[in-house]
């Protein structure tokens, strides 16, 4: 058999194995429709960040909303500095959209997402040191909530803050002072009736341990829900985004795995929901495109790009493109040739968001998105 029949065969093995019947001009036509926008399928919270940088994601916010428990958008960052060589400040800087703000009034809860920025290791030392400071960063929070009209709030802070961390002396110490400094400001929030969530990372296999079982279990008396950051699985070579083994492992890691010996069968099993209700899954609306390098090096053999459904729309629209569903991922990849190179994409498609959907349901999770300006509006066909 010639090398073109064979390439023909596995062509028509790939399509017949695949799950659905996704296909580019499907894609192309069927994107921006939703049937059912005002119709919750999914049993369990929806949360949905949004970002300024792609506005579509107010509109889409605003259309979907029988769709959506929360929103978090992303407008503010706190800085932690020393002022006058010894006293610490903390500014929470960033601004509002005032007329999503009114229009989204009994639709959706807003949590605005605060991101750690511009902090050094000495002076977030110094804050996660002081009693004191983080009862007046909590007060200073909380007050920041209410005076705005916000449900509460959704911290990003974790990765940060181990980021800020990462070279410092007894980090290991130090990480365990950051969950106090998360349990403190959730505290606060939460006597004042305000809901407190926080962003985590999903855990890796044979990665350094980045959020660890026994801090979900400190923090989540205090956190009500955590958002799982389980996307951009792979960034240095061509794979899927989101793999869904990743995900059932992340919860074996952080759920399964603690120890509910102590109850009785009945409130083991209340407590094992109240824990998986707690994380919300990660379902990403983005993408990414990886094209192979003219000069490999010996980190990567590709360049890695992070596309919109704008961007992934113009891909399908300009080249020849292969799909296929890899059900080891439950993800579809995309793959189109520029002379002998191989460009590899993986974006969402409204089957892959599906499925996620369907983890969750089994699961009895709830689901983070990250984040709606980027996706296609068939995506809400799954919620
Ligand atoms: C503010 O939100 C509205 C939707 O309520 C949106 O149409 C508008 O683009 C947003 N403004 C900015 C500056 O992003
Ligand atoms: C905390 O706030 C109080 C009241 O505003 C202030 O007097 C005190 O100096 C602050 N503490 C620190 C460590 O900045």
């Amino acid at each position: 058999m010639d090398k073109i029949m064979l390439h023909f065969l596995a062509f028509i093995l790939v399509s017949l194995t695949s799950s659905s019947e996704v296909s580019v001009e499907n894609i192309l036509s069927q994107h921006n429709i939703c049937t059912e926008p005002f119709k919750k399928k999914f049993s369990g919270e929806v949360l949905a960040f949004l970002t300024p940088w792609n506005s579509k994601g107010y509109d889409y916010a605003l259309k979907y909303s029988a769709k959506i428990d929360y929103i978090s958008p992303c407008w503010y960052q706190l800085n932690v500095y020393t002022v006058y060589g010894y006293k610490l400040e903390y500014d929470l800087l960033g601004e509002g959209n005032k007329t999503f703000i009114e229009a989204s009034k009994d639709l959706f809860k807003i949590l605005p997402r605060i991101i750690l920025e511009n902090t050094n290791t000495d002076d977030y030392k110094k804050l996660l040191e002081s009693d004191e400071d983080q009862v007046n960063l909590s007060e200073k929070i909380k007050n920041f909530i209410i005076s705005k009209g916000f449900a509460g709030v959704m911290l990003e802070m974790w990765t940060q803050g181990n980021g800020i961390l990462r070279n410092a002396d007894q980090k290991e110490y130090l990480r365990s002072f950051q969950v106090r400094l998360i349990q403190k400001i959730c505290r606060t929030m939460k006597a004042n009736n305000l809901m407190c969530m926080i962003t985590v990372p999903a855990p890796r296999p044979n990665y350094r341990v980045e959020f660890s079982m026994g801090e979900f279990l400190k923090l989540s008396k205090f956190v009500d829900r955590f958002a799982l950051v389980s996307y951009d699985y792979s960034q240095i070579s061509p794979g899927p985004n989101s793999p869904e083994n990743w995900i059932k492992s992340c919860y074996k890691e952080l759920v399964d795995q603690i120890d509910l010996s102590d109850y009785d069968e009945e409130a083991a099993e209340s407590m094992h929901l109240k824990y998986m209700k707690q994380l919300m899954l990660g379902v990403p609306f983005y993408g990414y495109e990886f094209s192979p390098l003219d000069k490999p090096n010996q980190y990567t053999r590709h360049s890695t790009r992070a596309i919109t459904g704008n961007d992934f729309l113009q891909l399908l629209e300009k080249n020849k493109m292969r799909v296929e569903w890899e059900s080891a991922h439950n993800e579809h990849k995309f793959s189109y040739k520029i002379g002998k190179n191989e460009i590899i994409a993986y974006f969402p498609t409204k089957e892959m968001i599906e499925s996620r959907v369907k983890l969750a349901e089994k699961l009895k999770t709830g689901i983070s998105i990250w984040e709606l300006g980027q996706g296609f509006e068939y995506f809400f066909e799954a919620l």
